[in-house]
């Protein structure tokens, strides 16, 4: 059990000469640093080819750095596949979605249905699980790098064929899922079927012909990179079933399925880089869906930068005091780890200027360094007061893969109807509360929660009605929002009246659904206030249900917008429209008083609060964002963390531009 966050990041002394490596021990012991994560991309060093391994190298580094007591997340290397073997075995290359048969280069370059690369790869986790398992620095496994992508290969096509076959038995269950009497699409036989790409039901990469196939696609294409991260999990865990195994995930992904891979990792990790333009409560978003994976257990920050990207568009510095506000704000919503991208900055290739630990000049005398060296002794003096708490959470925000894949390859209502836009809204107006909520998915259990969200449910998979209805009936709150309730798990309609499912918990029909383009808007009056409607208008009847707004103009003007049905012992909202941040805040705060949900802390703008509970104990985080100094009055006694100091009820709490401050209660 580690006694403090770890921090570190991504090392790669395999680039460098040796002599530059006692020189990265004396770095990172400044800076306070005491895990690295080796081996992401070294598998043409190690498998020069077929059947040769050379470890030597590798044994050095991993000798040095147990030497200077650093512990060690362990890659397997498997992101980037060797020249050697593309050349002789062209089916480990992806293909593209256009078509395009790819030639070795990059990385992530691997087909996951190729054979070759799944034999190699397993190997390769095997011999590395044999030859460092009795390493006892070694804390976790980090499998392959950023699993992601797709590929449109022929053995990805065949493959399909079988997970097909497999979910659904018989061709005529295929053609009746997939709805193929539409446009004569009939299959008779299972190699008939072809993946959808822009060579057949695409027409763009998310438009789409046939609904039922590319969603199946989607599913298909993320269980088989999770079947080659199971692979590489069950070779180490054989050689090595003390060490926890991951893989670094990358927040909203939409090409995989995270709730679905979350089942198979020991533990979550992640790798966070905002882009300047989302907002701090989307990052913070991304933290609680990596917590909600593993039912709120704390999770790694595997990857951040110190300083500035390499990527974005516009690769902005973190300025003075960002770096540790964000490590912060990882560990308010979870974090037991605190690590980035890259210790030491490279000298060739795309990365080059991306930030780093150690920069270009080679010492420790850059802004950068200092401020990761203050951090570092920093999380030293925490020590482990807040390893492995809870995010107390009586408010849930349910996602759902399948609904998102569903929704956005849609053809109509509205082209700008995204998903992660609408959750996004829901979770700032509780975020602006300092109202935590946990991102859940539909296989979670409800009961723990009071209030239930979930924005645009497009898609009710078997069982989630069920869910939602005992969650009401027992007295718990359900939001939903227009477009939800209409169809089954292969994005068939359900008939008979939106929202399908959902309709007696609502008590609602919805009769059509109007798509407005942006310069068209509609509004509506809610508690003395009046909102915008946009983008999405349903129009609705109701019929257990209270109507609490209507629109103003249009056809459909006095009809409902808003309503609330009492079901069981609980309450069941349907928010027919996209409204304003303005609605958001005040319709929740009328849900949360409801609840008696109370705030964890006043909200102060541009200030994050979050809290983290263990052993009795409460431990508030306080974030400014802001530009500009702020001031708080503590509300109850206890210690300031990060100044070692007890404080009184009413005490100051002054936080600096970009401060933090954790505060024992
Ligand atoms: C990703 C990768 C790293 C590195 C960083 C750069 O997170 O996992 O290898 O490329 O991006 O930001
Ligand atoms: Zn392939």
């Amino acid at each position: 059990m580690a006694k403090k966050m770890l921090y570190g990041g991504d090392y790669n002394p395999e680039q460098w000469e040796e002599s530059v490596w006692e020189e990265d021990m004396r770095m990172f012991h400044l800076a306070g640093i005491d895990c690295v994560t080796l081996n992401v991309f070294s598998w043409a060093a190690l498998q020069p080819d077929e059947v040769t391994y050379r470890f030597e190298r590798l044994d050095k580094i991993m000798d040095l750095v147990r030497k200077n007591n650093l512990k060690v997340v362990l890659a397997t290397s498997t992101a980037a596949h060797p020249a050697w073997m593309a050349k002789k075995y062209p089916e480990v290359l992806r293909t593209e979605f256009n078509g395009m048969k790819r030639k070795f280069g990059s990385r992530h370059n691997s087909c996951p249905n190729s054979p070759v690369y799944q034999k190699y790869s397993r190997a390769l986790a095997e011999k590395l699980a044999e030859r460092y398992g009795k390493y006892d620095n070694i804390v976790a496994w980090h499998i392959s790098n950023e699993y992601g992508g797709e590929c449109y290969c022929e053995n990805c096509e065949k493959a399909f064929r079988v997970w097909l076959k497999e979910k659904y038995g018989t061709i005529e269950e295929l053609n009746r899922a997939w709805n193929t009497s539409f446009w004569g699409h009939t299959f008779y036989d299972w190699d008939e079927i072809v993946a959808p790409n822009l060579q057949s039901e695409h027409f763009a990469e998310n438009r789409t012909t046939f609904q039922g196939i590319s969603l199946d696609y989607r599913r298909f294409n993320s269980d088989s990179m999770l079947n080659n991260y199971r692979a590489e999990y069950e070779a180490v865990k054989a050689v090595t079933p003390h060490i926890p195994v991951t893989t670094n995930l990358m927040g909203f992904y939409k090409p995989l399925d995270y709730q679905k891979w979350a089942k198979y990792l020991d533990f979550a990790s992640w790798d966070n880089y905002p882009d300047t333009v989302d907002t701090n409560a989307a990052v913070a978003m991304r933290h609680d869906l990596i917590r909600g994976l593993k039912q709120g257990a704390p999770f790694v920050l595997m990857e951040q930068t110190p300083s500035v990207t390499n990527w974005h568009p516009y690769n902005l510095l973190k300025r003075p005091g960002v770096m540790r506000l964000l490590s912060y704000q990882a560990v308010a919503h979870g974090a037991d780890a605190v690590m980035f991208f890259q210790m030491r900055r490279s000298i060739g290739a795309c990365e080059k200027f991306h930030g780093a630990v150690i920069d270009h000049v080679g010492n420790e005398n850059t802004r950068v360094f200092r401020e990761i060296s203050q951090l570092g002794h920093e999380l030293e003096a925490l020590g482990g007061r807040t390893l492995d708490s809870r995010t107390p959470s009586k408010t849930a925000i349910l996602v759902d893969w399948d609904n998102w894949w569903a929704l956005e390859y849609s053809a109509g209502p509205s082209c700008e109807l995204k998903y992660m836009d609408e959750v996004l809204l829901y979770y700032t107006a509780l975020y602006e509360k300092n109202v935590p909520a946990d991102i859940i998915s539909t296989e979670d259990d409800l009961s723990q929660y009071s209030v239930v969200i979930t924005p645009v449910l497009y898609m009710t998979k078997p069982g989630t009605d069920e869910k939602i209805r005992s969650f009401v009936k027992e007295g718990g709150t359900f939001v939903t929002t227009f477009f939800s309730g209409i169809v089954d798990e292969h994005d068939l309609v359900i008939t008979g009246g939106y929202p399908g499912k959902l309709r007696d918990i609502l008590g609602i029909w919805v009769e059509e659904t109007d798509a407005l383009p942006s310069y068209m808007k509609n509004s509506f009056t809610w508690n003395g206030k009046t909102h915008e409607a946009g983008i999405i208008c349903d129009i609705m009847h109701m019929e257990t249900a209270q109507p609490l707004a209507v629109y103003d103009s249009d056809f459909y003007a006095g009809t409902p917008v808003l309503s609330a049905n009492t079901y069981g012992k609980g309450r069941a909202y349907y928010v027919a429209t996209r409204s304003d941040k303005d609605f958001y805040a005040d319709f929740l705060q009328h849900i949360l008083d409801e609840q008696n949900i109370t705030p964890i802390y006043p909200p102060c703008e541009g200030v994050e609060i979050t809290e983290r509970d263990k052993d009795g104990k409460r431990y508030l985080f306080f974030l400014n964002h802001n530009d500009f100094p702020v001031t708080l009055p503590l509300q109850a006694e206890g210690t300031s963390l990060l100044e070692n100091r007890p404080c009184q009820p009413g005490t100051p709490l002054h936080l600096p531009p970009k401060g933090v401050a954790i505060y024992q209660c």
